[in-house]
């Protein structure tokens, strides 16, 4: 046993010495697929960047991270995100490091900015607490650009690393959830009907997606909001019998648009490539091995949906759609991030490619 596992060893360091050497990219002495990974986002994809934010919106607590393999960090499931597993199909060693907490990490391997209860707007889940919404996201990616470029000598060695990486942003839930449907805190009801909303928020990231580009990025991934009128938290305070509709309906009106931006771009920016991922593709049904799709696996906070704290999770977890009120299992986490890696098996998830081929797909 100890002979196989030593001589498995060798072979092992061998093959990566040498893929590291054919391909350019070793990743702590592991070969990835993109040499970076740039994650923006809110509680789907945080991390622990808002474990020292003075907020409702955090996860650093049990029964969060029940699964994850160093226990509570932050993130809003009982194991990884679907980022998380994308980076691993990608093929990076490490997860990618929250930028609130870099400690020891490398960030030449790219940075998760993502902030629970953050949006596209400013002002989005702030009568939570603080967050760092998409603006102050793409600021503090500013301030790795320059650390990279300290490191790689200059620049233009940087320019010519950083548009080799993917930029993945996943935001928009919250303009919804934490903005648009809840007028007692916030005007944009008054101000914009639904449809002007959804364009308002479009707007915004597109010039976002610019300030990224101006930043050096080159390959996005870039998701559509989820059917924020299905979660547990949603129909128990609308009342509704099954998901709340109209919620989904705005979901999918804002996600349309942002389909369409991603076709407008590709033929804009004929030095970039963007992806649209499809949030609501695939059908989660009992096939995939749930039985649970209506009830959160914690006992959660009738406020916002967050599982109590130190509270028991449910045994049978990957029988369960949600973990909390609001967020999906790892178990559909790692569903979602094998259909948008790779969506052979799910046509229709990804367009115009899926994030395996973007991470091939050169850039001059
Ligand atoms: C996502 O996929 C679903 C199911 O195929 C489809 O109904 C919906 O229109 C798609 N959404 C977008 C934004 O393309």
């Amino acid at each position: 046993m100890a002979f196989e596992t030593r001589t498995w060893l060798v072979l092992h360091v061998l093959v990566f010495l040498v893929t590291c050497f054919m391909q350019h990219f070793c990743v702590n002495g592991q070969t990835s697929q993109a040499p970076c990974l740039f994650v923006f986002g809110d509680s789907l994809s945080d991390n622990g960047n808002n474990n020292n934010i003075l907020t409702n919106a955090k996860a650093n607590y049990v029964p969060y991270g029940v699964d994850f393999p160093n226990g509570v960090t932050g993130r809003f499931t009982n194991g990884p995100t679907s980022i998380d597993y994308i980076g691993q199909m990608l093929g990076f060693q490490n997860f990618i490091p929250p930028f609130a907490n870099i400690g020891r990490s490398d960030i030449i391997n790219g940075v998760n900015y993502a902030s629970g209860a953050a949006g596209i707007r400013a002002e989005s889940g702030k009568h939570m607490g603080g967050n760092v919404d998409l603006g102050m996201q793409i600021a503090n990616h500013r301030t790795i650009v320059t650390l990279i470029a300290i490191r790689l000598g200059g620049m233009p060695q940087a320019q010519q690393y950083l548009k080799k990486c993917l930029y993945y942003v996943n935001i928009g839930s919250n303009d919804f959830i934490n903005n648009y449907y809840l007028p007692q805190y916030y005007p944009t009801s008054r101000t914009y009907n639904p449809q002007q909303y959804a364009q308002v928020l479009i707007n915004q990231v597109s010039n976002y997606l610019q300030d990224l580009r101006v930043s050096g990025a080159r390959k996005f991934v870039l998701v559509g909001i989820g059917q924020i009128g299905c979660t547990p938290f949603s129909i128990a305070n609308q009342g509704t019998q099954g998901c709340v509709e109209k919620y989904n309906a705005d979901a999918l009106r804002y996600s349309l648009k942002l389909r369409s931006l991603v076709d407008q771009l590709n033929g804009i920016n004929l030095d970039s490539k963007y992806i649209f991922v499809n949030s609501t593709a695939g059908s989660v049904d009992s096939s995939l091995g749930f039985t649970v799709f209506d009830k959160a696996c914690c006992l959660t906070r009738s406020e916002d949906g967050m599982c109590v704290p130190n509270s028991s999770p449910c045994l049978d977890r990957k029988k369960y759609v949600f973990f909390d009120a609001v967020h999906p299992t790892s178990t559909l986490n790692y569903l979602t991030a094998l259909t948008s890696y790779d969506s052979t098996s799910a046509p229709g998830t990804t367009t115009p490619m899926d994030i395996k081929q973007l991470a091939q797909y050169s850039i001059n």
